[in-house]
């Protein structure tokens, strides 16, 4: 008997790791263990065995019906654990996170496109300059205190004899010149978008930045013009309603100069908290100087031309509205703030 017990022990182990549902095993657990299963059936069959090894029968027996039922146990739980990985099509997908473009990039695309529309064409000049563009070209001779005004970083490179010293150019009116070189004779009519570089950082100056340079040459352009390009990318860029002034300045590279403000929207040029009486400070803008015509190529008894630069972080923060207490987060990695935009 004990032999049969053992055969029917492997019997039975050998087909519950067979098993793959739970239907099956069931009636496994039936065939074996059930009431009339053939374990209970050997447990009836103890009475006829005689003498002392009917105690150990009946311990062989209880224990292999323990491991069955262990094992029966474990099988279930592969069974269930084996369906829950299966394939559901039903259940909702995991959507991967959609990134978006960044605040700067998204400006640069909206100036570009408000430009081109006026028949502007996009550049991006060099961010590492000569001197002679970004400076000397555009009307500052060498000593010229204005330069301090643009703090420049200098590559540590040796000088040219004709163009200086190399910089990381400090403003996009290094295209300038290099653009009435490429055109030859008039009209330009350019926007020239590209990083600039100045040894500044603090909540409001980063030392990697970005202008837009406007740049238009051809017979008769007078400050009418520069007014009306100015309006019409005011309006287009801010929003209809918004008048654009101009304040006499002093830039080099320009004469007249003057500084661009545009009517505030929040208190409409009554005069707000946010504003000084009214309006609000974009950046500079001129008629081209005669030398810089002229370093370029261009007769100014023939042409004349207007121009103006101004940062692309603060003319699409005035737009947005958004009030960032520290720009440097702009070029942080910290992906809480830049979700935002
Ligand atoms: N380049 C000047 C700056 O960085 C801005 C500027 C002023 C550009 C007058 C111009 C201009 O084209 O006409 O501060």
């Amino acid at each position: 008997m004990k032999e049969e017990i053992i055969n029917l022990k492997n019997q039975a182990l050998a087909q519950i790791t067979e098993i793959d549902n739970l239907e099956d095993l069931k009636d496994l657990q039936i065939t074996y263990l059930g009431r009339n299963g053939r374990l209970s059936k050997l447990i009836k069959k103890i009475k006829e065995v005689k003498g002392g090894d009917k105690k150990e029968i009946g311990i062989q027996i209880n224990q292999t019906k323990k491991t069955l039922l262990e094992l029966i146990a474990s099988q279930k739980q592969k069974i269930k654990s084996k369906s829950n990985t299966e394939f559901d099509e039903t259940v909702p997908g995991i959507l991967p996170p959609v990134g978006n473009l960044h605040l700067v990039t998204k400006a640069i695309e909206e100036i570009a496109k408000t430009f081109k529309a006026i028949g502007f064409s996009q550049a991006r000049y060099n961010e590492v300059e000569w001197d002679y563009f970004g400076f000397e070209s555009l009307n500052f001779t060498k000593d010229h205190p204005a330069r301090d005004d643009w703090e420049t970083f200098f590559v540590d490179v040796p000088e040219d004899k004709k163009l200086g010293p190399m910089i990381l150019t400090p403003h996009t009116s290094s295209g300038q010149v290099r653009e009435m070189k490429r055109v030859g004779t008039p009209p330009i009519r350019m926007v020239n978008i590209a990083k600039c570089y100045r040894r500044q950082a603090d909540v409001s100056h980063v030392p990697m930045f970005h202008q837009f340079e406007g740049l238009v040459v051809d017979k008769n352009i007078s400050i009418v013009n520069l007014k009306g390009t100015l309006d019409y990318f005011a309006q287009n860029f801010f929003g209809e309603s918004r008048k654009t002034r101009l304040r006499p300045y002093h830039f080099p590279f320009t004469e007249p100069s003057f500084e661009v403000d545009i009517s505030c929207d929040v208190c409409e040029g009554s005069g707000c908290k946010l504003c000084k009486g009214g309006w609000l400070e974009l950046g500079g803008a001129g008629m081209v100087h005669p030398n810089v015509l002229r370093n370029g190529g261009i007769d100014p008894k023939i042409y004349s031309g207007f121009a103006f630069g101004w940062g692309v972080e603060r003319t699409y923060m005035m737009k947005e509205g958004l009030k960032i207490p520290d720009i440097r987060l702009l070029y942080s990695s910290n992906l809480q703030i830049l979700k935002q935009f």
